[in-house]
């Protein structure tokens, strides 16, 4: 399973990929929103900033809502660099934009999924990788991992090649759950992953082996 981080910060992009086990960037306009970046030279100069701090995918989002908009939008993101994904909503000029990226042999993210029936869409179109996002469904009392499980059973039935990207995850359970469904990767805030470190055993255990060593040593 792959990580992605879902961010637009440079601090945390970096200190995750400092940990060593970071695959790759999602970003949203919200991410982006917060952190300031607005215009379209700031936008690509931050896109290629944070291509240049890791080793794999960095998904950027399209504006437009138009389908020629879209195209137009994903051509200028893909020229940014290599590892740019063109994320791309869940509309109907998105999913015709997806075909033609697919079609281009550009990689594409279909963002904004809460449905089976949108699931089955995009990997019709060619998307790269299919981002349902979890905890949004959770939040109006819908099950947003087991969306993810239909979306991976449906996906190795009819071996669609579009990755399942479960997004909008909101702690360490949900991580969790995921990696057990076999999400092909997760995208979460820093605090999710480094969440992923802790456990009150790990902290007791470590304290009570220095304590010994320092007895034995007569400290
Ligand atoms: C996905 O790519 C989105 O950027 C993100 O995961 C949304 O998460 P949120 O629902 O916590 O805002």
């Amino acid at each position: 399973m792959k990580f992605f981080i879902d961010t637009a910060n440079l601090d945390e992009i970096r200190e995750a990929y400092d940990l060593g086990i970071l695959d790759g960037v999602t970003t949203n306009p919200s991410l982006m929103a917060k952190e300031g970046i607005t215009g379209e030279e700031n936008v690509r100069a931050h896109y290629k900033t944070i291509c240049d701090i890791v080793d794999d995918k960095v998904s950027a989002e399209v504006i437009s809502t138009d389908y020629e908009g879209m195209i137009r939008e994903g051509k200028e993101l893909a020229k940014i660099d290599d590892k740019i994904v063109v994320k791309i909503p869940m509309t109907k000029d998105g999913i015709k934009a997806i075909k033609y990226f697919s079609n281009a042999g550009i990689r594409t993210n279909c963002t904004l999924v809460f449905s089976a029936g949108q699931a089955i869409l995009a990997a019709k179109a060619g998307a790269t990788y299919l981002s349902p996002f979890v905890g949004r469904l959770d939040d109006i009392s819908f099950d947003g991992l087991q969306l993810i499980e239909q979306i991976v059973h449906i996906y190795r039935t009819y071996e669609f090649e579009t990755q399942v990207l479960a997004a909008s995850v909101r702690h360490s359970m949900h991580l969790i759950k995921c990696a057990e469904i076999g999400a092909d990767v997760v995208t979460c805030p820093l605090k999710v992953i480094t969440g992923l470190l802790n456990h009150p055993l790990t902290d007791s255990g470590l304290a009570q082996f220095l304590a010994d060593h320092a007895k034995a040593a007569g400290k």
